[in-house]
């Protein structure tokens, strides 16, 4: 069994299980992991001056608590494209109710997919998120989905990634990884410096440490970015490319 087959069914148990495992992987993945676990998320539509207007894809998208979270917010008409490599994951998702306001359009489009090879139309999405996936991929596979985000992006659009990262202390970033690693295998903790080679090397104009935090639970610095892809004829000076302080 290759690794992304083994990680699927690492998820597949994780949301599929009725005991405390699945009850805690529905919540951690849910609106409940949202508040606790992703807490500047909150803050998107304000952060990144989203409007009625946003296009939204969540790659790796879990339960799809984001997408419910940004539908809302926005008002956007667009309903938002949840794309999971878990079944199940997905089902949930589907089951998923928006609160607050049933219009139909917060109601999400689902894809089963894998986050290296997207199959949907080049420049469809103004805003794209990818939340703690990046660490189950190696090099070749993040700059993947590096990639496959700025070919879905309109032209102005903007990718936001985040994850887990390193604290900058090696026990203690040991320490992490032994931690995470009882729930996921291997992971791989990147910093934003190696986020930002990756976007430029996929050929993103601008990026920057996207500065999100901070993050409650669990006690473990992220590694965030936010990468634009610049509008038709727009040319990127060198000063955008901008360096993490
Ligand atoms: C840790 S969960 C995070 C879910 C959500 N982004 C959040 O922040 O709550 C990671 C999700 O990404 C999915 N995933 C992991 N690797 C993936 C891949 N290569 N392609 C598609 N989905 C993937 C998993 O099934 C899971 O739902």
């Amino acid at each position: 069994m290759d690794n992304q087959s083994a990680l699927l069914n690492e998820y597949d148990a994780w949301f599929d299980s009725t005991g405390l495992k699945g009850f805690l992987a529905r919540q951690l993945f849910g609106t409940f992991g949202l508040w606790a676990a992703s807490t500047p998320l909150i803050r998107l539509p304000e952060e990144l001056s989203l409007t009625a207007k946003t296009t939204h894809l969540d790659i790796g998208s879990g339960t799809g608590a984001l997408a419910r979270h940004l539908s809302l917010r926005t008002e956007s008409p667009n309903a938002p494209v949840l794309i999971d490599f878990s079944s199940i994951a997905l089902k949930i998702a589907r089951e998923n109710k928006p609160m607050g306001m049933p219009d139909r359009n917060t109601v999400p489009h689902l894809l089963q997919a894998t986050a290296t090879d997207i199959p949907l139309k080049t420049a469809t999405f103004n805003l794209i998120t990818c939340g703690y996936v990046a660490k189950h991929l190696d090099e070749t596979d993040l700059f993947k989905l590096f990639s496959e985000a700025y070919r879905l992006l309109t032209p102005g659009g903007l990718f936001l990634l985040w994850e887990f990262g390193p604290s900058g202390n090696k026990r203690l970033d040991r320490w992490n990884s032994f931690v995470l690693s009882r729930y996921v295998s291997q992971p791989i903790l990147r910093s934003t410096e190696t986020l930002q080679e990756i976007a430029d090397d996929a050929g993103f104009g601008f990026y920057e440490d996207a500065r999100l935090r901070p993050f409650l639970f669990p006690p473990i610095p992220r590694a965030s970015i936010l990468a634009g892809k610049p509008p038709e004829g727009f040319e990127v000076s060198d000063r955008l490319r901008t360096e993490t302080p």
